[in-house]
């Protein structure tokens, strides 16, 4: 029986019954029978008031933005362009390797320096590199000067920004300076929509317009966009949630720094440490009902309800004891 489910950094809260009530009340038949373009009008309004606001980015408009179904769809519609070679450094979102197969592009990925930096690299026109930012999975936020450096070279730069709820810290201010960049987010994370598929993009109008010709403008279903508005609407109830996680995190990170582990500090919702034999714990732990992942020899655990990381806790300890 699973009992703690935190191998996918999901929201522990759920989705708010109210908001889903909400919506279901207001929205007619025709909006479910009828083909509605993505976004909406007033999905992409909201949406970019939404931005502007948390990044004080008062240069961007309507045209800056595009909508895509989570941020894996970002990923692969930014893939879409055909880059000639796609760079990315790891430990990073296992789920590039994948898409990059799926999209049959060549890959270079050079380590990060300790687990934490950026390496120097030599990069060219026709790179596109993908920066999670927050990283997945140390969850450690880049310094600012190293993303500069990424920006000021010849590459495309695709910084994705999924975990940007968690750290508040964006580099959409950048594009009024930097036509190579790209941001991505999503709603899975902060906003609990893991399974409605939803996220978005942010750049310059040159480059949304590029990305909108690869793009299905019927990508998102209308329901999902309805219960995305009223999300943005209602945001306050998420945001609130979210002094919860982390205050959990500070927590966890404590008491797996109590039994001498050495978590990276995280500003998402999940932790991530070092430990030998990674994979015979996760899967000792597995046995007991707790879920978490495996990346580069380390375990990844998403922060969640008290007492599922209560459980973690001590099943984590008695896996160590074996
Ligand atoms: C860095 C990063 N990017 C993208 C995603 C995918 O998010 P979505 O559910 O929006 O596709 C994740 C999900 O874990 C992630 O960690």
């Amino acid at each position: 029986m699973i009992r703690a489910r935190l191998s996918h950094n999901e929201n522990p809260f759920g989705f708010p019954k109210e908001i889903l009530l909400r919506v279901a009340h207001r929205i007619s038949e025709d909006t479910i029978s009828r083909y509605v373009a993505a976004p909406t009008k007033e999905l992409r309004e909201e949406l970019t008031k939404y931005i502007r606001e948390t990044a004080r980015a008062d240069f961007l408009n309507e045209k800056w933005i595009t909508v895509t179904p989570g941020a894996d769809g970002g990923i692969s519609l930014c893939m879409m362009l055909k880059p000639k070679r796609v760079v990315f450094f790891p430990p990073t979102y296992y789920f590039y390797y994948t898409l990059s197969k799926i999209h049959e592009l060549e890959i270079y990925d050079p380590p990060l320096v300790d687990d934490l930096r950026i390496p120097d690299v030599d990069l060219k026109e026709g790179d596109m590199v993908f920066l999670p930012n927050p990283n997945n999975p140390t969850g450690h936020h880049f310094e600012i000067d190293e993303v500069l450096k990424l920006l000021k070279s010849p590459a495309m730069v695709v910084v994705d920004e999924a975990y940007f709820e968690f750290s508040w810290m964006t580099t959409v201010k950048f594009l009024r300076d930097f036509s190579n960049l790209i941001v991505l987010r999503t709603f899975s994370k902060a906003f609990a929509f893991a399974g409605q598929r939803f996220g978005y993009v942010i750049s310059r109008p040159e480059n949304i317009e590029k990305l909108d010709e690869k793009r299905n403008p019927y990508n998102l279903s209308s329901f999902v966009m309805e219960l995305a508005l009223e999300v943005l609407r209602s945001r306050e109830i998420f945001l609130g949630r979210i002094k919860q996680i982390e205050m959990e995190r500070r927590r966890m990170s404590e008491a797996l720094e109590a039994i001498g582990l050495k978590p990276f500090p995280s500003q998402t919702n999940f932790l991530y440490f070092k430990i030998p034999n990674a994979d015979d714990i996760a899967k000792k732990l597995a046995d007991r009902g707790v879920l978490v992942r495996v990346f580069w020899n380390g375990i990844r655990v998403s922060i969640g309800k008290r007492e599922e990381n209560e459980f973690f806790l001590k099943t984590l300890e008695e896996v160590l004891k074996i």
